[in-house]
């Protein structure tokens, strides 16, 4: 896949694998994350799929209702990817956390849906419920903040505690951040993820 590496400032720091929303690319979280966890190595991945030219991480019919089997074989070729990623760049693949946006969120959620050990945290900015009917793994402990609108036109608020409730039902320790503003990844939304990651180092 597309992406651009960056080695953390210590061989310690955790790997911070970029997830961007649909017409991004992989630089577009880079300051971002920069912001959230200073220091820590920085894989930013492009989404393979084309929708009229715009980069996602899968196939959608419509927004909000995607193409289930094209969402299940590009979460398994994301995992793969960022299992062969940490081989190359000789990164610890225990010490990844995902940092995504909208449809970046919703394929790191879906990986966590599918692999309990996918990362060791995950940051999700308005983030879908990206399947329903799953089985989820055990997730106990798994730090998860979640960013969110209470007016976000394309994730509902019930969708957005949905998610959160599935990922705890699971074990996961979810953190649910609040915002006004539609489904912009604002500013005070960007602060509180990186307050929350400071709890975690
Ligand atoms: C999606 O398709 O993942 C959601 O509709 C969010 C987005 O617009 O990317």
């Amino acid at each position: 896949m597309k992406h651009i590496y960056k080695a953390g400032a210590q061989p310690d720091a955790p790997t911070i694998l970029l997830l961007h929303g649909t017409g991004g690319t992989e630089n577009d979280l880079i300051g971002l994350a920069e912001m959230i966890a200073p220091g820590a190595g920085i894989l930013g991945v492009r989404g393979n799929v084309s929708e009229n030219g715009m980069p996602r991480f899968f196939r959608r019919l419509a927004e909000g209702i995607f193409d289930e089997e094209d969402l299940i074989a590009r979460t398994a070729e994301l995992g793969s990817f960022v299992d062969a990623a940490a081989v190359e760049y000789g990164f610890d693949r225990s010490n990844v956390y995902a940092l995504g946006y909208s449809n970046g969120a919703n394929i790191a959620a879906s990986l966590i849906f599918h692999q309990a050990d996918v990362f060791k945290g995950a940051i999700l900015h308005h983030p879908m419920v990206p399947l329903r009917g799953l089985e989820l793994p055990d997730l106990k402990g798994l730090p998860v903040f979640i960013g969110a609108g209470e007016n976000d036109p394309i994730v509902p608020r019930r969708e957005t505690e949905e998610l959160a409730s599935l990922l705890s039902g699971a074990g996961a320790d979810v953190n649910t951040h609040w915002e006004r503003q539609g489904h912009q990844l604002t500013r005070t939304e960007a602060e509180a993820a990186a307050a929350w990651f400071k709890t975690q180092a």
